[in-house]
């Protein structure tokens, strides 16, 4: 899996170091002949190793033929920093056995950062083990978040990243669900949260952030479901504060109104 996710950022690489074309799936869902360059190479690569095994790509769908195995491919994950030369972005793969997945790859390769991990047997960054965070409180936390490209005006999402935002040391917006992920696993976050993410963003980094030792949820606290469209990750000590806040700004109890920019401006 390491091999065919370098061999995919190499590919992403090329085409981001020249221009690149944007294409458009709808009104703000961008699309490059990178991401369709990068599944198709990951889909032969695992045809010729793997023939029989299922494919779930962002791109091309599902090949189901009611494999054992099915993987879940987003061939670059961050697609609108890509199209900006914003260099935040990865090839994400995810494999799954009988429904439970068993491996997780995500490879950044601007930075050249291997993140992968396997049931059972931890996760590495570069081949060197991972950990997450000992952070105990929210006030005291980096976390991160996204928000989707497509309906956007539907999502909830910026009342969430304001409240936190006035709870933690900050919030970041990076720009790929995946490699988000993958921080929360090596400490570099403390936890993590969106709406509406696909199964082919979260599949394998879900997995490197259980296997280094965190804790990925719906926002109630119950199982995280590929399909569930709810995940919320963290080093697992912040975890039930994090549910709990959920439940307040879902709720709507303590929740601090924004500040109007007018009065704000005035002020000296
Ligand atoms: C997107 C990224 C982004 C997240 C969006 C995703 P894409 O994936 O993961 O961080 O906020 O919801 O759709 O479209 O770049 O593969
Ligand atoms: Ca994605
Ligand atoms: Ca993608």
């Amino acid at each position: 899996m390491t091999a065919i996710a370098s061999e995919a950022g190499a590919l992403l690489m090329e085409f981001f170091d020249k221009n690149i074309r944007i294409e458009y799936k709808g009104d703000a869902d961008l699309v490059t002949a990178a991401d369709r360059k990068s599944e198709a190479l990951i889909r032969e690569r695992i045809r010729q190793t793997w023939p029989g095994h299922d494919v779930l790509g962002e791109e091309e769908g599902l090949r189901d033929t009611g494999s054992e195995y099915r993987w879940y491919v987003d061939p670059l994950d961050g697609t609108t920093n890509f199209a900006h030369g914003f260099p935040v972005f990865c090839v994400s793969m995810g494999l799954q056995h009988n429904n439970q997945m068993i491996a997780g790859v995500c490879f950044d390769p601007t930075r050249k950062e291997m993140f992968a991990a396997a049931r059972g047997a931890g996760a590495t960054l570069n081949d060197r083990p991972i950990h997450v965070s000992a952070t105990k409180h929210l006030k005291e936390s980096l976390v991160g978040t996204g928000f989707p490209s497509h309906k956007r005006h539907k999502n909830p999402n910026i009342h969430f990243y304001h409240q936190i935002t006035l709870r933690s040391h900050g919030v970041r917006r990076a720009g790929s669900a995946a490699l988000d992920l993958c921080y929360v696993a090596c400490g570099r976050m403390d936890g993590f949260w969106e709406f509406n993410l696909n199964p082919w963003d979260t599949a394998a980094g879900v997995l490197i952030v259980e296997e280094a030792g965190g804790l990925v949820t719906n926002f109630s606290g119950g199982p995280f479901e590929l399909n569930s469209r709810e995940v919320l990750a963290s080093n697992g000590v912040l975890h039930e504060e994090l549910v709990r806040e959920f439940q307040e700004i879902f709720a709507g109890r303590g929740v601090e109104p924004l500040p109007d920019p007018r009065e704000y401006a005035d002020k000296p």
